[in-house]
């Protein structure tokens, strides 16, 4: 089992000096920047990618160790089929590799794995391991892991759409009745809190089509660090900051 930050007595041991009554419910990330760590070093882009699952590994750890809900992380863009085929073929089978050797840790810390955007034009073989994946851990009560595959926020948007078109066309609901709670419940991301904290790794300034509806008031941390050097203490910093920041959701300062 994982090290916790809580032990038996629900006493905290506050790493970095956070305060684990305030952490983010939900977190997601871009993990941007596989490619550039690569070339720093003269590598093959191939090889950032597999840097960075080493990344993704040590983050899910942490996050489920704080006691965070869930954790987002943005692994495949519908914009990055525009890729060399091979660069994408390599990604697609890190991701069927990570299941196959991460599944039994997962599962053995309660981590439940879930997925959003069009999995069905991911390779046969990706599509299975996720399947197995979600369903075997599909009753776990620990961190969400929930990857973005094929996943685009104006996609997601379009689904849901369609979804509340049909609705309508059935009969089973009225335009009038479309509110901001269907909407929600007609995304990928039914059921889970939007994301509190938003971080890119990087340097870039941009959201590349993620969580286009859900990221409205959550609070961004860009760091200038490459994906794959990404560490739990970059995490911990990340959180850091987010628990300076005040959240205002429009309104204003109490005094
Ligand atoms: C992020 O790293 C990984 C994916 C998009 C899957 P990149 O591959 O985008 O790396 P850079 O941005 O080219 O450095
Ligand atoms: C965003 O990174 C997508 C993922 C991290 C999966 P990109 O590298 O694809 O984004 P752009 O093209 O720089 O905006
Ligand atoms: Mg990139």
């Amino acid at each position: 089992m994982w090290l916790s930050f809580r032990n038996k007595d629900k006493k905290v041991f506050s790493p970095k000096g956070i305060d684990l009554e305030r952490l983010p419910r939900h977190i997601a990330i871009i993990m941007d920047g596989n490619g550039r760590w690569a070339k720093k070093r003269g590598l093959p882009r191939t090889m950032g990618h597999r840097a960075g699952v080493e990344a993704i590994r040590e983050v899910v750890k942490t996050c489920s160790n704080l006691g965070v809900e869930v954790l987002t992380v943005y692994a495949f863009s519908t914009e990055n089929w525009r890729r060399p085929k091979d660069e994408v073929g390599i990604l697609m089978r890190l991701l069927t590799e990570y299941l196959r050797a991460e599944l039994n840790e997962l599962h053995g810390n309660n981590v439940k794995i879930m997925t959003m955007g069009d999995l069905t034009l991911l390779p046969l073989e990706a599509q299975k391991e996720l399947s197995r994946a979600t369903k075997q851990t599909e009753h776990n009560t620990g961190l969400i892991l929930n990857l973005a595959l094929n996943y685009g926020g104006r996609a997601e948007v379009t689904r849901a759409l369609r979804i509340l078109g049909e609705e309508i066309q059935q009969g089973k609901l009225a335009p009038e009745e479309i509110n901001e709670e269907r909407i929600s419940s007609s995304l990928f991301t039914v059921g889970l809190p939007d994301p509190d904290l938003l971080i890119r790794t990087s340097g870039e300034m941009r959201l590349s089509n993620f969580m286009l509806w859900q990221l409205a008031y959550t609070e961004i941390v860009i760091t200038e660090q490459l994906w794959p050097d990404f560490t739990p203490e970059t995490l911990l910093d990340a959180i850091k900051t987010y628990q300076l920041r005040e959240r205002r959701f429009g309104g204003i300062n109490k005094e």
